[in-house]
Order: C-alpha cells, then sequence, then structure tokens
C-alpha cells in the first residue's frame, strides 16, 4: 500500500474516489463544503434526504456526480467537528478503508484530516492514517488452501491544505509504513499455528530479518548456551517439551558505542499448556499467542531497521514451549535462575515469569540505560483491566510517564499498575528464596514484582499485554499491539 501526500486545490485534482468527512451542523463547512459547492449541493441535498448520516464511521459512496474530477465520492460520518481528535480521526479512516476495499476501488484520496484534527499535528494524522488503513485491511491467509479474496493495493493520497505541512506529512506516512509494517509481522508470527511457529521458527525469522535490514544482527543460543550461562528458570520451563528451546538475541546498532542502549524482552511461549498443572480445555488453543511479546518485540526491531533509527536497541526473546510429560518440571521443584536466586515451582503455568527472569539477568551484560519487557503474563491483568488498556509496571516514574504518553499518542493506550513490595508477600518460600506463584489477588501485580526482582536498580518497565495481544471470537487473531506504543516511545527518544 502506497501513501502518497498531496497538495493543492481539492476540488480540482483527480482522483477515483475523493473521501470526504461530513460533520454535524447545517451547513457543510471546509474542504466538504467546497466540494458541495463544485458539484451544484448535491451533498447538502444527500444529507437534507438522510441519505448521509454525520455519525461517526457512516459512509456513503456517490457516484455519477458532475462538476469535480473526481470519479467517486466516499462522504464519511464524523460527528461534531470540535470532537474530531486522533481516535476519531482513526475511526473514521477504518470505515473508509473497509469500504473502499468493498467497493474494489484502488486509488482514493483522504481529505478526512484535511481540516484540523484535535490535538494532533499533521505528522501524527498521516501516521495514523496508514497505521489504521493497513491495520484494518489486514488478512492471514498464508495457511489456507486458497487465499482469501485480496484487498488488492490501495494507493491511498493524503491531501494536506498547506504547502509548508507536506514534508511532515511525508515523514509521518514514512513511519506509519514502518510500525505497520512492525505490527504485520507480530500479527503473522502470533496468527501461526504453534505447530508452525516454534522457537526455532522465530529464531529463523529473526536470523531472515537480520539478513535483509542494515545494522542488526541475530544470534541464537542453544538449550547447551543456556546451561553454560546458568539459566535454569528457563530451562525448568523447556523441559517437558521436545521441541528445542532457543534464547534470541537481536542487535541493532544504529547509534555509536557511547550512545544508551535500551534491552526490549519479550516472552515467546510458542504454546502454553500449563504444564503439569495443566490448563483446563476451554479456550486452550488461544494459547498459541502465548509468544506475542516475542512477536512485538521482533516487529518493532523490524520497525526500528525500516526507519534506521539511529538508537542502540536490543532484543532478547527466551523462547519455548510449556508442555507436560515425564521429564517435565513438577510443582515443588526448586530451580536456581541465572541470577543466583532459587525459585520454589508452585504453579508450573507460572512460566512465564520463570523465562523472563534470566533473560533480565542477561539484559544487564549491555549495561542498559532501560529495560522494557513485553508478555502475556497473567489472566489477572485482563481480570483487572480487560482488553483496552496494556497493563504497565515500572520502578522508575519517568519512564512510566513517557510510555503512558506514547501509549495516548500512538493509540495504543497503557494503564500503569502497582508494584510495590508488599506484592512479593505472597511469594515467600519456606524453601527457596522464594516461589513463582502466590495469591490470585492481584496476580498480575505479584507478577510484576517477582520479575522486579531480576532487574536491580536499571529503569525498567513491564507490559503485561494478556488482555491486548489478541482478539476472540469473530475477530480471533493477533492485534500487532504494543507494536505502536513502543516505537512512538522510542521515536520520542531519540531518532
Ligand atoms: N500465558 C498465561 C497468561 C494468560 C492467560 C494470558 C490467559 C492470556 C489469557 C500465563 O502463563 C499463565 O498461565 N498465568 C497464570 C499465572 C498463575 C498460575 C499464577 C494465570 O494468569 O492464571
Ligand atoms: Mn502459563
Ligand atoms: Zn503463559
Amino acid at each position: 500500500m502506497e501513501f502518497p501526500v498531496r497538495i493543492g486545490a481539492p476540488t480540482s485534482q483527480k482522483t477515483s474516489c475523493a473521501i470526504l468527512p461530513i460533520f454535524e451542523g447545517r451547513k457543510i463547512k471546509g474542504v466538504t463544503g467546497e466540494f458541495n459547492t463544485a458539484v451544484k449541493n448535491q451533498l447538502s441535498q444527500l444529507i437534507r434526504s438522510g441519505s448521509s448520516s454525520t455519525k461517526l464511521g457512516q459512509t456513503l459512496l456517490v457516484t455519477q456526480l458532475e462538476g469535480v474530477p473526481a470519479d467517486k465520492l466516499l462522504l464519511v460520518g464524523c460527528g461534531k467537528e470540535s470532537d474530531f481528535n486522533a481516535k476519531r480521526l482513526s475511526l473514521a479512516i477504518s470505515a473508509a478503508a473497509i469500504e473502499i476495499s468493498k467497493a474494489g476501488i484502488r486509488e482514493a484520496t483522504s481529505y478526512l484530516a484535511y481540516g484540523p484534527v484535535q490535538g494532533i499535528s499533521e505528522y501524527y494524522a498521516s501516521r495514523l492514517t496508514v497505521e489504521t488503513a493497513k491495520s484494518v485491511l489486514y488478512r492471514f491467509d498464508e495457511m489456507k488452501s486458497r487465499p482469501l479474496t485480496k484487498s488488492r493495493a490501495l494507493r491511498l493520497a493524503i491531501a494536506v491544505n498547506r504547502r509548508e505541512k507536506a514534508k511532515e506529512a511525508r515523514l509521518g506516512v514514512s513511519h506509519g509504513q514502518a510500525i505497520s509494517l512492525g505490527m504485520d509481522i507480530a500479527r503473522d508470527l502470533g496468527n501461526r499455528p504453534p505447530n508452525l511457529c516454534t522457537p526455532t521458527h522465530l529464531a529463523n525469522e529473526s536470523k531472515e530479518l537480520a539478513r535483509t535490514t542494515k545494522n542488526l544482527k541475530t544470534k541464537i543460543l542453544s538449550e547447551q548456551d543456556m546451561k553454560s550461562l546458568g539459566m535454569g528458570a528457563l530451562l525448568s520451563v523447556t523441559r517437558g517439551a521436545k521441541e528445542p528451546a532457543k534464547f534470541i538475541v537481536m542487535e541493532y546498532q544504529g547509534g555509536t558505542e557511547k550512545d544508551e542502549t535500551i534491552v526490549l524482552c519479550g516472552k515467546g511461549i510458542t504454546f502454553d499448556t500449563g504444564g503439569i498443572s495443566l490448563k483446563p480445555p476451554p479456550k486452550m488453543d488461544e494459547m498459541k499467542f502465548d509468544m506475542c511479546g516475542a512477536a512485538t518485540v521482533i516487529g518493532t526491531m523490524a520497525a526500528l531497521g525500516k526507519i534506521q533509527s539511529s538508537l542502540n536497541v536490543i532484543a532478547l526473546i527466551p523462547a519455548c514451549e510449556n508442555m507436560p510429560g515425564s521429564e517435565a518440571t513438577r510443582p515443588s521443584d526448586i530451580v536456581k535462575s541465572m541470577s543466583g536466586q532459587t525459585i520454589e515451582i508452585i504453579n508450573t503455568d507460572a512460566e512465564g515469569r520463570l523465562i523472563l527472569c534470566d533473560a533480565l539477568t542477561y539484559a544487564s551484560r549491555y549495561n542498559p540505560s532501560l529495560i522494557i519487557d513485553v508478555a502475556t503474563l497473567t489472566g489477572a491483568c485482563v481480570i483487572a483491566i480487560g482488553h483496552v488498556y496494556t497493563g504497565l509496571f515500572s520502578n522508575n516514574d519517568e519512564l512510566s510517564y513517557d510510555l503512558v504518553n506514547a501509549g495516548k499518542r500512538s493509540l495504543d493506550p497503557a494503564w500503569r499498575l502497582p508494584v510495590d513490595d508488599e506484592y512479593g508477600e505472597s511469594i515467600e518460600s519456606n524453601f527457596a528464596d522464594f516461589a513463582n506463584s502466590g495469591a490470585r489477588e492481584g496476580g498480575a501485580s505479584i507478577a510484576a514484582q517477582f520479575l522486579s526482582r531480576f532487574v536491580g536498580k536499571t529503569p525498567w518497565a513491564h507490559l503485561d499485554i494478556a488482555g491486548i495481544a489478541w482478539k476472540t471470537n469473530r475477530e480471533k487473531g493477533a492485534t500487532g499491539r504494543p507494536v505502536p506504543m513502543l516505537m512512538d516511545f522510542l521515536l520520542n527518544r531519540k531518532n
């Protein structure tokens, strides 16, 4: 999909379809007003007759119009003009992209962000246009014997009203394209079945990405390497699995040696049965998505590479299956983590924290300025905040603040939850330094508190994406979140 930025008089532009906002109010104003005048008030008639609605996301495709060079007009309800903000722009773009793709239109020009959008710049308006349009048209059909009816290549031009704004809008488009690439990668990896998307597959995909991306290197640690490093917590999770575990290290070096290094850590459980503490059957199929943290991190590395960011970013991905079996770890087993701390395994289904803790310890060799881990870690996080926000836990107020704001700007929001030491009380153990699982109440904070014991004083944030990494039912599939939030955070760090 391409997104050229257009400037110039709207009503004299040649396009297959001009996408126009319809705001509440008696008079059609702004760019839609200009079109209305050019087509001799036919648009106001359509609104008056009730054919076109101002309700957000309602669309009407108008053909056979004279007076403008555009072949068709797509009227998109946008609600009250004074309420039109980034979120509403994104909803309007979604509706328009679906309509255009249904109608088989191959080329269109969007005027939805031509007038001001409350609170955002031209840069964000274009970036969000690209991200939203690409995201809503995403299909996963690589496993179907016959491909789904493909949304054919669409060229969606973005019209801006001032020449000086074109450059900003073009930057938004190029960042939007990179973020979309990252999201598509994250979604493809998440959607692939676990018999295909194994730890080895994640390793191979990461290697392939490095081969085709400047400044990106990948190395893969084997189980033998993990043993030498003393990653006893990670290895305890993979014991029941025949599929070999992999520890993926991706190094993106866009800056100099002197610049800061950021570490991203992604949970890569390619299937979570729960292990000996076996999960009940309902919805167990969804545990193929338990590697969405890893997928997010790989997608983010791809996006950084596409932009050729000037940051130094390391991705660490512990990847394995969590399976039961005669060799599997038992509840009450005690393992030694790479940090030296010993852990009593109370519940083998609390495996995410066990693979992540060794990755967090491994991170210290990079002397990072900050660490962010991303994981589908707890059902408790979903109970707490549902499917809208990422759960954010951190030992650092500034980092939290920056991530929350990145989430707001990118429409990929996170909400901060507590990780105070008191949440560690229920994981005390009579036998080891502590246990891997404790009380049910506050489970997301308990898991985060467990992880905090492996980062020392390094600024760290943990993103629990159990509620937002995938959708269920009819829309079942990976979302590609929180790639937009992470990329927004990284783009604002320096670029
Ligand atoms: N991958 C799951 C978390 C999960 C469950 C994410 C359902 C999304 C939907 C994780 O490994 C897990 O099983 N967590 C347990 C922890 C408990 C045993 C302390 C949970 O949340 O029940
Ligand atoms: Mn589990
Ligand atoms: Zn899990």
